[in-house]
C-alpha cells in the first residue's frame, strides 16, 4: 500500500494542491484541472473532495473526471459565494487545500453489462462526468450508454466541447434539451423528462443514474418507474449541506443518514421513504 503523506495522516488536515490549468465554461462555471503535490487522488466515479482556501473556507465540490486519469483531476465550480469566488479569482500556479476524496462514489460494479442511462440537469454534468468518462473508458464492460442531458440555457451547458465530441461518438447515444432556446438553438426544448419520449429502454437490463436539481429528481423518477426501470436499479447522488465530510459534524444528516459517508450516492428504493431526501 502506497505510504501516506504526514499531512494525509489527519482526515481534517488540507493537503496543498496547485491548480494547473483553468477554463471558462460558462459565465459562472470553470474547470480547473488539480493536482495534489505528494500523491494522485484516488477517487471512485461521484465522490467529492473538500477545497479549502486559507483565510477564506472550505466547500465540497465533485471530482469531474475520470478515476483514471490519475495524476491530476477535474473539479468544475459554480461561482456562488466567498470560497468558490475565491477559487474563480485564482490562476494557474496557485495553492490550494484538499481534503478527501469523500463520499461512498459510484457502486460502477452494479452497471456491468447493463444498458446505463444518465440522466443530467445543469451542474449534475460536473459529478456525473466522472462516471460517463469512466464508462466511455471501459465501454466493453456496458451493452448501451445513454445521457440526457438538460440545461436552461444554451450558453449554461457544461462542457459544451466534449458534448459535441460526444454527440459524433458511435460508443454513445446524448440527447440534449433546453429550457429556453437562445443564440440559434435548433436541438430540442423543454423540461428533461421530455426527452424520455426520443429513447426506447429496455426495463430489464437497463440502471439509471440521475444527478441534478432537487426539483428534477421527483419528475425524472415517475419517468423511470413508467418505464418499469426497477426502483433498485435507479441511482441518484443527493446533496446537502456539509462541512467535515467525515460524518463527525453532522451537518449533512438526512434523518440519521451521513449524506457525506453513506452517499451522496444513493438508490432510489434505499431512499424514497426517507423523509427530506426527495
Ligand atoms: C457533495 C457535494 C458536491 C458538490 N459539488 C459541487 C461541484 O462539483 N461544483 C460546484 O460548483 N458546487 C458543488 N457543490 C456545491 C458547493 O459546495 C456549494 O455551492 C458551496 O457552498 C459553495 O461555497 P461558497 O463559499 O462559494 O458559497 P456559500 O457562501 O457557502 O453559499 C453561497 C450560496 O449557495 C447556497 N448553498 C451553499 N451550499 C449549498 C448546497 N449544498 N446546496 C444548495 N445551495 C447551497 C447558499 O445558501 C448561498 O445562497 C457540491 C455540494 C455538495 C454537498
Ligand atoms: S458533513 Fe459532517 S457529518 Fe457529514
Amino acid at each position: 500500500m502506497e505510504a501516506l503523506p504526514a499531512a494525509r495522516k489527519s482526515l481534517f488536515v488540507p493537503e496543498p494542491a496547485r491548480i494547473l490549468r483553468k477554463e471558462k465554461l460558462t459565465a459562472k462555471e470553470t474547470l480547473f484541472e488539480v493536482a495534489i503535490d505528494k500523491r494522485s487522488l484516488g477517487h471512485k466515479p461521484c465522490q467529492f473532495v473538500e477545497v479549502s482556501i486559507a483565510g477564506i473556507g472550505e466547500a465540497p465540490i465533485s471530482v469531474s473526471s475520470s478515476p483514471t486519469s490519475s495524476a491530476t483531476f477535474d473539479l468544475c465550480v459554480r461561482q456562488v459565494g466567498s470560497l468558490t469566488r475565491a477559487m474563480h479569482a485564482l490562476e494557474p500556479g496557485a495553492q490550494i487545500g484538499i481534503r478527501g476524496p469523500f463520499g461512498n462514489g459510484f457502486p460502477v460494479e452494479k452497471i456491468a453489462d447493463k444498458e446505463v442511462l444518465f440522466v443530467c440537469g445543469g451542474l449534475g454534468l460536473a459529478p456525473l462526468r466522472s462516471l460517463i468518462l469512466y464508462c466511455l473508458e471501459n465501454r466493453g464492460s456496458y451493452r448501451r450508454l445513454v445521457t440526457l442531458y438538460g440545461a436552461k440555457r444554451p450558453a449554461e451547458r457544461l462542457y459544451e466541447k466534449e458534448l459535441l465530441a460526444w454527440r459524433k461518438d458511435a460508443r454513445m447515444e446524448l440527447h440534449e434539451t433546453v429550457d429556453i432556446a437562445e443564440n440559434g438553438w435548433t436541438g430540442h426544448v423543454g423540461v428533461i423528462t421530455t426527452l424520455f419520449d426520443r429513447i426506447e429502454v429496455d426495463p430489464l437490463e437497463t440502471v439509471a443514474v440521475v444527478v441534478g436539481p432537487p426539483v428534477m429528481y421527483k419528475f425524472v423518477v415517475l419517468e423511470l418507474l413508467k418505464r418499469g426501470i426497477m426502483e433498485s436499479r435507479i441511482f441518484m447522488s443527493l446533496e446537502r449541506r456539509m462541512r467535515c465530510g467525515l460524518g463527525k459534524c453532522g451537518h449533512c444528516q438526512m434523518n440519521g443518514i451521513y449524506v457525506c459517508q453513506e452517499g451522496p450516492v444513493f438508490c432510489y428504493s434505499e431512499v424514497k421513504k426517507v423523509r427530506e431526501a426527495l
